[in-house]
């Protein structure tokens, strides 16, 4: 099944929770109204909300329960992505202007922390205290792992090791988490909730390899933003690491980066951007994406054999051919 047929068949649900998302963003001060509104309104592939529900088909689906776990782990996301492009400078995202941009940084730090605030003040009709527990994991470790990344900018020496443990803190737990709480919400069997939050983390690790890829790899009209932001602000990704363990690629990519990194963020990346797309690290990213999806689908393995379990791996199919 294609994506897009999957998120017509849940079309009813996803409806519910963008209304719920609208109602919980909306507030009386006007203009954290606007710009958190701006924010739902510009859209995005909810995935981690389609994460929770397909997970709560584990177990007794009901959609007034989910939807308390769905829109703060949506929300969460949506937060950490304000910040995330206030530290990025970014001018778009999903193909809409930033809050950022639109407003200015300031705005944008208090509309992704009043986006938080929600976020907890829903779960928290929910009296499960572990479902709070990992909302609050999720937090914290995504917030390490963006400040890893800030700490990691320009650092040519760092392994694939680095790498992977930035971006499971940054990206994959958050998709791990979804995936046992929208179970754990369902009540969901224990060996299968934690089968599929061993899915989430592996999907979520193929997840941003491929962000990483697309940004080198994409246009702005797949990505809804300028490509080759990564190493504009010197974020080196996996492709990168690779490259530069490339003879050949090494010397003057690193002389390219320098170059970067000096200009304050003026430089042209073009060149460094083709030595990458040259190198053996485009291939190499491949791969490991490969091999996180290939680990998903071996935890789900043991779970139920429902229709949800064929929608996650499809689910795992789409994010590894992501173009957008
Ligand atoms: C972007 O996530 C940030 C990463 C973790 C790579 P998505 O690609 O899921 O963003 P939206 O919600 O669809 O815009
Ligand atoms: C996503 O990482 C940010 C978080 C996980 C908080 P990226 O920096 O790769 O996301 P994009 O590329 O800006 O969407
Ligand atoms: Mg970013
Ligand atoms: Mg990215």
């Amino acid at each position: 099944m294609k994506i897009l047929d999957l998120y017509s068949k849940m079309k009813g649900d996803l409806n519910e929770i963008e209304q719920e998302l609208i109602r919980s963003a909306s507030n009386e001060q006007e203009l954290l109204n606007e710009a958190s509104l701006h924010l739902v309104k510009a859209g995005g592939k909810r995935l981690r909300p389609v994460f929770v529900l397909l997970s709560g088909k584990f177990g007794d689906y009901d959609l007034q329960v989910l939807k308390k776990v769905a829109v703060p782990l949506e929300m969460i996301h949506m937060s950490s992505l304000v910040h995330d492009d206030v530290i990025d400078d970014a001018g778009t995202r999903r193909g809409q202007v930033t809050v950022n941009s639109k407003w200015d940084n300031r705005i944008a730090m208090y509309t992704g922390d009043f986006i938080f605030g929600k976020a907890l003040k829903i779960a928290a009709e929910l009296q499960n205290p572990v479902i709070h527990q990992y909302l609050s994991k999720a937090m914290l470790q995504m917030t390490i792992g963006e400040m890893e990344q800030i700490r990691d900018f320009f650092n040519t020496e760092q392994n694939v090791r680095h790498y992977l443990l930035r971006i499971r803190r940054k990206t994959a737990l958050l998709i791990a988490i979804c995936c046992l709480l929208g179970a754990l919400a369902a009540n969901a069997d224990r060996n299968t909730a934690f089968r599929l939050y061993r899915y989430g983390y592996n999907v979520g690790m193929a997840f941003q390899i491929r962000d990483d890829l697309l940004d080198l790899l994409g246009t702005e009209k797949q990505l809804g933003k300028p490509p080759g932001s990564d190493i504009r602000q010197g974020n080196i990704t996996l492709p990168v690491i690779c490259a530069l363990r490339q003879d050949g690629v090494r010397e003057p990519l690193l002389k390219e980066i320098e170059a970067i990194r000096d200009s304050n963020g003026g430089a042209d990346t073009k060149r460094a951007i083709e030595l990458i797309r040259s190198s053996a690290g485009i291939d190499e990213a491949d791969r490991l994406a490969d091999r996180f999806i290939a680990k998903a689908l071996e935890a789900l393995d043991g779970v139920p054999a429902i229709p949800a379990k064929k929608h996650l791996t499809d689910i795992a199919y789409f994010v590894n051919k992501r173009n957008y």
